[in-house]
């Protein structure tokens, strides 16, 4: 093993083995592993008293009490390894794939292609996003505060939504407009703790009772807040409504052509002093082959139509065209990876819930997705050490403003957080 990559040991996230990052093939080989499985059995068999007598059967029924344990392990540990066993290729089936849908999808990404499609992801079942997201059912990376210890979920989304509402400057003054607002949380929480009037849009009729519940729940008014079930398109506000304006991983839905589209119509609802912050999946510049594996996986399995490809130099610029000033970025892969991988734990000790509601398949689709995403978010070593290593997949956190003269830059400096941190009261809030 090459001693000079570094493992890290943080209690935050799931640390990378020192094999999954040094050692590509050839470390692991399975004629080993077969010699094990069947040389063990072999010998215990020979030499254990009263095993001893027994004959071809009793030699196959300890074959395969001890191939078990060896063969069947957790999945995250066992894609940790994924180079040992697997290859990374493009099969003819990815082909058909990428020409008969992805193209296709990336081309007209209509309004009836995003409400069949967000639908059939978002409008599943509660209890199915419950198994892995927990009880604040937040669908986006939360954030790591203390790197010494492990944060529990809840903890880590509840350090995001503080960090949201602190960049965005939250007044009881403000009128909010959460896009793509998911089961309400965000919503809930601005409005809740900052006593802003909150606006959450989805396309998901699940998302939508579920979140009015959650704000009646909180003891929220109507008149506070209120969730829309329509298309972002479709927002029936003006020019100039909002004064705050935020989307969590909502713009990967709205796909590459329609981008700029999107952006400059959450322009025009901004107020011209208005703050907008953008959370988004990308990936890096120099992305590797494997993630070009892991992206068509995502599209065809967990997120179709919705595209997490681009790099954040992509966004800026995306940005800037539409009006936007860019204040602040924050690249938040690494928080992505502790946020999954605790989804990951939930979704493995939902095991059995899963299946008896949704079936055998669903759980090991999301348990796939799940253990992969952890790893892929997480880390990337120097470049020497390029191939052996993982974390292409990153997310960027963007606090923007219209890029205007007359704007007051110099009241904004106060939540500027990469210059101040938090404000220590806005991690003390809560969801209910
Ligand atoms: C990954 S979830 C993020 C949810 C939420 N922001 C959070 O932090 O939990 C993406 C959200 O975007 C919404 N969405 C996707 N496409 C949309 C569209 N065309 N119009 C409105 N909402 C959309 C989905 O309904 C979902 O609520």
């Amino acid at each position: 093993m090459s001693s000079s990559v570094q493992v890290t040991n943080s209690p935050a996230i799931k640390n990378a083995p020192l094999e999954g990052l040094a050692e590509g093939n050839g470390y692991f080989s399975n004629r080993v592993l077969l010699a094990l499985i069947l040389g063990v059995p072999y010998f215990l068999k020979k030499w254990t008293p009263i095993v001893r007598y027994g004959g071809f059967k009793t030699y196959w029924f300890i074959v395969i009490l001890l191939a078990l344990p060896i063969t069947i392990g957790d999945v995250l540990d066992i894609m940790e390894m994924r180079h040992d066993w697997a290859s990374f290729q493009f099969t003819p089936e990815l082909f058909k794939y990428v020409f008969t849908r992805l193209i296709p999808d990336v081309i007209f990404h209509t309004q009836s292609q995003d409400e069949t499609q967000v639908r059939d992801h978002y409008d599943r079942g509660d209890d199915f996003y419950g198994w892995f997201l927990g009880p604040r059912m937040v669908y986006t990376s939360g954030v790591i505060l203390d790197p010494t210890r492990k944060e529990t979920l809840e903890e880590l989304q509840d350090n995001k939504l503080a960090l949201v509402c602190n960049k965005l400057d939250l007044k009881p003054e403000d009128r909010l407009l959460d896009i793509g607002c998911g089961w309400g949380t965000l919503v809930t929480f601005a409005a809740k703790n900052f006593g802003c009037d909150v606006t959450g849009v989805t396309l998901s009729k699940h998302q939508t009772a579920f979140g009015t519940e959650r704000i009646k729940n909180n003891g929220v008014s109507h008149d506070k807040a209120r969730i829309l079930c329509c298309d972002y398109r479709d927002i029936p506000d003006g020019p100039g409504q909002f004064t705050k304006i935020v989307a969590l991983e909502m713009a990967e839905h709205v796909g590459i052509r329609r981008y700029g589209t999107f952006l400059k119509q959450v322009y025009d609802l901004l107020d011209d002093q208005g703050t907008f912050v953008l959370q988004v999946a990308g990936i890096r510049q120099d992305w590797q082959f494997e993630d070009l594996i892991w992206g068509l996986f995502m599209n065809k399995y967990i997120f179709p139509g919705a595209d997490a490809s681009c790099s954040l130099a992509w966004v800026v610029n995306q940005v800037e065209k539409a009006g936007f000033e860019v204040k602040n970025i924050d690249v938040l892969g690494v928080h992505y990876s502790a946020t999954i991988y605790r989804w990951y734990q939930n979704w493995v000790s939902n095991k059995d819930k899963v299946i008896d509601a949704y079936g055998e398949r669903w759980y090991r689709i999301w348990v796939f997705f799940l253990a992969y995403s952890t790893i892929i978010s997480r880390r990337k070593t120097d470049l020497s050490y390029y191939y052996f290593s993982q974390g292409s997949f990153s997310l960027f956190q963007l606090t923007l403003r219209k890029n205007l003269n007359a704007v007051h830059r110099i009241e904004g400096i106060p939540s500027h957080t990469s210059l101040y941190g938090m404000r220590k009261t806005d991690c003390l809030y809560k969801t209910g």
